[in-house]
């Protein structure tokens, strides 16, 4: 299964990925994390994307699909695995095809501006591992500790509302113009948004027929 996820930030991509990863047991690629991680680093990638994403604007097209089609290259992907994320932009999409890679679906999770404002305030990320928690739709077990890595968790620099509605408008300008893309090719599925991550999961997997 070589599956796209799509929605506006905060649509609930990385915990979707994160449970369909385990579920079918295939790596995530989430170009979210691993920008997040190349800053915290202080590599060179790190130092070109840090302005871009701390102003909600997307790193440049070139960068990403450099760091996407080396990690897609490992073995673990051999079986498939989730994009999560990526692309973002028709170029990126061309760029995949150009490689050669056909993928099964891309699957946008539909999400209202109003909601994901509202959602984002309550975001708890792990700096390590990249998990996403949430205050009340999905609380780590013990507070403001991660689940899986035990690392303590944080509030995302772009999460600052203002970053938030930046980010919005990026979506709705660059890459909501991707459903168009995939549907053409007839790769599109789309799930309504669910007020519960597992009711979400639900609708997704019927999506996909799993
Ligand atoms: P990235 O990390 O990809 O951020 P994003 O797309 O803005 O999406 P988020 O990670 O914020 O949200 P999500 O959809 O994963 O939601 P989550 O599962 O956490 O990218 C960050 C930046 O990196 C970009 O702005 C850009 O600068 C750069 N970048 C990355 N990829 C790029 C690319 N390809 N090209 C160029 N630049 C790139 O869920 C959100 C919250 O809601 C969580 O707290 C969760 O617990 C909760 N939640 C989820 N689902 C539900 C539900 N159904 N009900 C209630 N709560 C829910
Ligand atoms: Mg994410």
């Amino acid at each position: 299964m070589k599956l796209i996820l799509l929605g506006a930030p905060g649509a609930g991509k990385g915990t979707q990925a994160e449970i369909f990863s385990k579920r079918l047991n295939i790596p995530t690629i989430s170009t979210g994390n691993i920008l997040r991680a190349a800053m915290k680093n202080g590599t060179p990638v790190g130092l070109q994307a840090r302005e871009y994403v701390e102003s909600g604007k997307l790193v440049p097209d070139a960068v990403v699909i450099g760091i996407v089609q080396e990690r897609l290259a490992e073995p673990d992907c051999a079986d498939g695995y989730i994009l999560d994320g990526m692309p973002r932009t028709i170029p990126q999409a061309e760029a995949l095809e150009s490689c050669g890679i056909e993928i099964d679906c891309a699957l946008s999770i539909e999400v209202s501006d109003d909601v994901i404002i509202e959602r984002m305030s309550g975001r708890r990320t792990c700096p390590d591992c990249g998990a996403s928690f949430h205050v009340r739709s999905n609380p780590p077990k013990q507070d403001g500790v991660c689940d899986l890595c035990g690392a303590a968790l944080t509030i995302r620099a772009d999460d600052a509302p203002e970053t938030v509605r930046a980010r919005l408008a990026t979506y709705h300008q660059e890459t909501e113009p991707l459903k168009a893309f995939y549907a053409a090719r007839g790769k599109l599925k789309t799930v309504d948004n669910q007020p519960t991550i597992e009711a979400t999961t639900a609708e997704i997997a019927r999506a996909l027929g799993l």
